[in-house]
């Protein structure tokens, strides 16, 4: 874990990159009540940052893993001081409703991913967990958040404005190398368009993401660009398989179209990135209307 300092109450906490969702950046905002937004860098780093730091607080933006692990150990360690994006709350509250909604259990993953997620990463169901939501303003001592609905990478997805430091928080927009992530069969791309739009309307010097290092004032509209360009090139990459494959997602996958062909996870991702794959060209074939 680092901490990138980025004013006199705003931390950056850029968690260990692991490559397998169970870490993400996060914002650290002091004050008198300290509050970690997202920031899941794994059990010893999130006790650290809270004796370190008198984490009062925990915000989670999201309920994929990476940001939402933690939320059941934040409930206990926080006294239950933690809120979630209110649209997302079942998610959070019941892996059950997670798996059932998501196009996980669906597909036959319902025991592959429990045992991720309970297993491997120690999920716990949250229903306790308190909500925030978009049109928000969180008033924290000396920073002020406005949330900002994101939909599309999930249907509650949100990110922060903070107006006086001009530091916008996109989270999961996909800033990393990866780019936009809309994998699950409730992600839709025109939502995902519409919020990359939305990150146009901030005048930030410092664009933040959950996964990569901060963006400066003059490449903030490139990579603003860049995100809607990567969904631009695997549409038209897409589109040219559908005239030879034909339009069965199925067909479609491991042909490089989203992940490199010669893509390797060890057990037991490979069911669960192929999962991945199909339902992200499933969402330009909807997109394209001929899903
Ligand atoms: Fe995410």
């Amino acid at each position: 874990m680092q901490l990138l300092r980025l004013t006199d109450t705003l931390t950056l906490v850029k968690a260990p990159v692991t490559g397998f969702f169970n870490t993400c950046h996060g914002l650290l905002v002091a004050g008198r009540r300290p509050v970690l937004i997202d920031g899941n860098a794994g059990r010893e780093n999130l006790e650290r940052l809270i004796r370190q730091f008198g984490v009062h607080e925990h915000l989670a933006t999201h309920f994929h893993l990476d940001h939402a692990i933690q939320v059941g150990f934040m409930i206990e360690r926080l006294e239950g001081r933690v809120r979630v994006s209110a649209a997302e709350h079942p998610y959070f509250a019941s892996l059950d409703y997670f798996i059932a909604h998501t196009g996980l259990g669906q597909n036959g993953l319902a025991k592959i991913w429990t045992g991720i997620a309970k297993g491997a990463y120690g999920w716990l169901d949250s229903p306790a967990a308190g909500v925030f939501g978009p049109g928000e303003v969180l008033e924290f001592d000396r920073n002020r958040f406005e949330v900002i609905a994101l939909p599309g990478h999930s249907p509650g997805h949100v990110g922060f404005w903070e107006p006086r430091e001009k530091i916008l928080f996109a989270v999961d927009v996909g800033l990393d190398r990866f780019g936009p992530w809309y994998g699950f069969t409730h992600c839709r791309l025109e939502e995902y368009l519409a919020s990359i739009e939305e990150l146009r309307r901030y005048p930030a010097r410092l664009l933040l993401g959950s996964h990569s290092d901060p963006v400066t004032e003059a490449d903030i509209p490139g990579a603003i660009a860049g995100l809607k360009d990567k969904i631009e090139q695997r549409h038209q990459a897409i589109l040219r398989a559908v005239e030879k494959l034909g339009s069965r997602a199925e067909d479609l996958v491991n042909q490089g179209l989203i992940f490199p062909k010669d893509y390797r996870v060890p057990e037991p991702w490979p069911a669960v990135f192929h999962f991945w794959e199909r339902t992200l060209i499933e969402r330009h074939l909807e997109f394209a209307e001929l899903g």
